[in-house]
């Protein structure tokens, strides 16, 4: 049957050639550099989170240095001798594959190391790649160590993992590291478009950067998100589809909140919380989404014409910039500030809903009174500082936008005053009492009466 024989998009795409490899450049780099000078450490050690490449490259250079009709100056594998077909197929007598995670003790390494005086049996090296090597026993390590320290001339190690930082120093030494990097978002979308057009998919952009965007830069991560939204949705899935199965808040209707509260839309924030709430999306989450998309914004706006650093795709910039003027940099702190503050209280307030309605009918207030420089200055006055109160108008100076933030910082009341803060181990019913004990600060005063008019006290 068909589904019987699916196999994985993360197996399938697995780069065979280190120009199918994204987003490491500077690994590449450097080993096109060794294998064309000929200049071939003994021992590599591939480091960076999970998802990101490092058993692949480690198979690439191996087939690379084995192969049988790569060139001196060319840096791929042909792909096609009998040397890398066994070693794409893990059949190769010469490339010895080790999971340390499966294989950490003492006698599962000598067992590998037994052969490493014996000639290849084709190729040029012996070739050991220790995959998740971190998990390997101290003992084991040490056994390591010995043959590592003086390798017979034809032997090579390639190590991989997520956790150098477990690995003995004498070890570390011994070895030349290559750090992974995650994948940037645009290069996560670009490569999951390239294969959606070969396994005839068709989300849009927009659920693909859905989809990236959990990913945290790592590509496994990301096609495997993708398979799931697939086996669930079908070939065509949409944003409401990758909410659902994800448990997320799409990116554009997070954007939609954000503009709604620069209009002061009290109404949508509102809708919102309900919504998150009744979906039972947990809402830690949906913030931190929202501190991640106001760290983006604020990057934008910092940014201003310069969107080169900026991890985003073409299409979704125009956006980002669009929201990103509404709020200016200093409103973009006080929203971030606002938010996180909301986040670190919520899971521990017995009443989130009210908390996250509060912060978001907070942030319509402050859109009502547009713009917010000019509130973010009152806030200047009425903190007393030294520094004269800037008008509306000389606002738009960065320095002054600078110091505004600044003092809205010092002077908001959000942060850090509860008498919460800083509270970390209390019983539920304990911190339901002091909850209720809970003075509101003024300004979440003024929200909570500004909700009463508009909804009605409840
Ligand atoms: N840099 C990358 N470029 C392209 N695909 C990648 C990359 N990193 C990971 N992948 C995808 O994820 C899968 C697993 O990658 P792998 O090399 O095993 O990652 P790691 O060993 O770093 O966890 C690959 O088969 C491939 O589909
Ligand atoms: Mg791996
Ligand atoms: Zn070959």
């Amino acid at each position: 049957m068909a589904e019987a024989a699916y196999t994985v998009l993360a197996r399938k795409y697995r780069p065979g050639r280190f120009g199918d490899l994204i987003g490491q450049p500077h690994v590449v780099g450097a080993l096109s550099n060794a294998l064309r000078t000929g200049r071939v450490a003994q021992a590599f050690l591939f480091t960076g989170s999970r998802g990101t490449g490092k058993t692949s490259s480690a198979r690439i250079l191996a087939a690379a240095l084995n192969c049988l009709a790569r060139k001196d100056d060319d840096i791929e594998p042909c792909g096609k001798c009998p040397s890398c077909l066994d070693v794409a197929r893990g059949e190769d007598l010469d490339v010895i594959e080790m999971d340390a995670a499966s294989n950490s003790r003492v006698d599962d390494i000598r067992e590998r190391l037994e052969s490493v005086e014996t000639r290849p049996a084709r190729g040029r090296y012996r070739i050991f790649i220790i995959d998740e090597v971190h998990m390997l026993s101290t003992s084991a390590f040490n056994a390591l160590l010995k043959t590592i320290e003086e390798p017979p001339p034809h032997v090579k190690f390639i190590l991989a993992t997520t956790n150098p930082e477990k690995i003995p120093e004498t070890i570390l030494s011994r070895c030349q590291r290559y750090d992974f990097r995650r994948v940037t978002l645009a290069d996560i979308v670009q490569r999951m478009q390239e294969i959606c057009s070969r396994e005839s998919l068709a989300p849009t952009e927009e659920v693909l950067r859905a989809v990236a965007e959990i990913a945290e830069g790592g590509m496994r991560d990301a096609l495997g998100r993708l398979d799931q939204l697939v086996a669930f949705a079908g070939t065509k899935p949409t944003v409401d589809d990758a909410e659902r199965v994800f448990g997320l808040v799409s990116r554009g209707r997070l954007l939609d909140l954000l503009e709604a509260l620069t209009a002061g839309d009290a109404a949508a924030a509102i809708r919102f919380a309900e919504e998150v709430f009744d979906s039972g999306k947990d809402v830690a989450e949906v913030l931190g989404a929202l501190i991640g998309l106001s760290r983006l914004l604020m990057l934008t706006a910092a940014a201003g014409g310069d969107t080169k650093g900026l991890d985003v795709t073409a299409d979704e910039l125009p956006r980002l910039q669009r929201v990103a003027g509404k709020y200016g940099l200093a409103g973009l702190v006080y929203l971030s500030e606002l938010l996180s503050d909301c986040r670190q209280r919520v899971r521990r307030t017995a009443f989130p809903r009210v908390m996250v309605e509060t912060t978001l009918v907070k942030l319509a207030l402050l859109g009502n009174l547009q713009p917010l420089e000019t509130l973010l200055a009152r806030l200047d006055e009425a903190a007393d500082a030294p520094i004269s109160a800037p008008t509306r108008t000389n606002l738009t100076e960065n320095s002054d936008v600078k110091r505004a933030a600044v003092e809205a910082r010092q002077s908001s009341p959000m942060t850090d005053r509860s008498p919460r803060a800083g509270v970390t181990d209390v019983s539920h019913e304990a911190a339901q009492e002091q909850e209720a004990k809970r003075v509101p600060t003024v300004s979440e005063r003024e929200a909570i009466d500004a909700l009463k008019k508009k909804f009605g006290a409840r």
